[in-house]
């Protein structure tokens, strides 16, 4: 078996000599495509995989046809929007994706971008603290937990909604449980944002939504820019001289966001929250390990696509 770890992002080394381990020990192989910056490379590393292992790269139906030996991708993370689940399914490829094992550096960095925000991005004015302000958690998955359980500890009062996740798992952790978005985003003073990016979810954080939030709002973005709807943020941001925005995925617009509103806004360079050697290690091994499973017993405990 051959198995390709294909990350335009690449893992931290210690990730991938774990992952290698898993691979030999299993008695496969393994071929790395780092760092590449033209989807033409990763054509030609395909063509001959049984397995790939990806972060955010895009495995779309042209990759699946190019590789006709392919039987597994593992998106090494949470969200697989940047997988053709579709024509996986078409292609007979099982899809997975490593849930949970990359959550915590995502919270952390959530927490983070926070605090450097009412610190005002130490510009020389005088801050806030996290202590006592409303945080809203949009969507209580596996980030959205250790949000909460990070907050916790800032003293922070903490509200979360979310469409799948029963209100008793919610309050079973000492959080307040709210009924709808609108309620989530009126009560907060900060949003932390985890919901997927779906059809259903894409440009659904919107100015009416947005604007529902007290004075000095903000909003913290670890999940997905398609889920802001960016023209509304943009008419937001110009008509709110409160809110600031504060993202891990860089929008279409950061230069002029970054010219306009030095103050109220800031992105990291490119989707930072898993870029963590325990990160790393937890969700690459963890691919590594349903890969083999998956060989070697079918286990399709982890697969997204029917
Ligand atoms: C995820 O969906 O797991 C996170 O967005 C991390 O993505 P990355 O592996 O590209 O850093």
């Amino acid at each position: 078996m051959k198995i390709l770890v294909a990350t335009e992002k690449p893992f931290a080394k210690v990730a991938i000599d774990g992952i290698r381990n898993v691979i030999h020990e299993a008695g496969y192989e393994l071929t790395l495509l780092e760092k590449y910056s033209d989807k033409s490379q990763l054509l030609e590393a395909v063509k001959d995989v049984n397995a790939i292992i990806i972060r955010s790269d895009i495995i779309d139906a042209e990759v699946m046809d190019t590789a006709p030996q392919l039987k597994i991708v593992v998106r090494a993370g949470a969200g697989f929007d940047n997988v053709d689940t579709a024509a996986a399914t078409e292609c007979d490829i099982c899809v997975m994706n490593t849930p949970g094992q990359n959550s915590n550096a995502v919270a952390e960095l959530a927490l983070g971008m926070m605090v450097y925000a009412v610190r005002n991005f130490f510009n020389g004015t005088s801050g806030t603290e996290l202590m006592g302000k409303k945080l809203g958690i949009h969507a209580y998955g596996n980030v959205g937990r250790n949000v909460a359980r990070i907050a916790k500890g800032f003293g922070m009062e903490i509200y979360a909604y979310d469409t799948f996740c029963p209100k008793e798992v919610i309050e079973a952790d000492g959080v307040t449980a709210v009924a709808s978005a609108e309620e989530l985003y009126t009560v907060s003073d900060v949003i932390s944002l985890h919901i997927p990016a779906t059809p259903e979810t894409k440009n659904s954080i919107n100015y009416e939504l947005l604007n529902r939030m007290p004075k000095g709002g903000m909003l913290v973005n670890t999940a997905r820019k398609e889920v802001v709807n960016e023209a509304e943020l943009i008419k937001l941001m110009a008509d709110r001289t409160d809110f600031k925005y504060i993202s891990d995925i860089m929008p279409a617009a950061h230069a002029e966001l970054t010219e306009k509103y030095p103050n109220r806004y800031f992105s990291t360079p490119k989707n930072w929250g898993a870029q963590k050697a325990e990160a790393n290690i937890n969700a690459g091994i963890a691919a590594a390990r349903q890969i083999v499973a998956y060989f070697k017993e079918g286990d399709e405990k982890f697969r997204v696509n029917k």
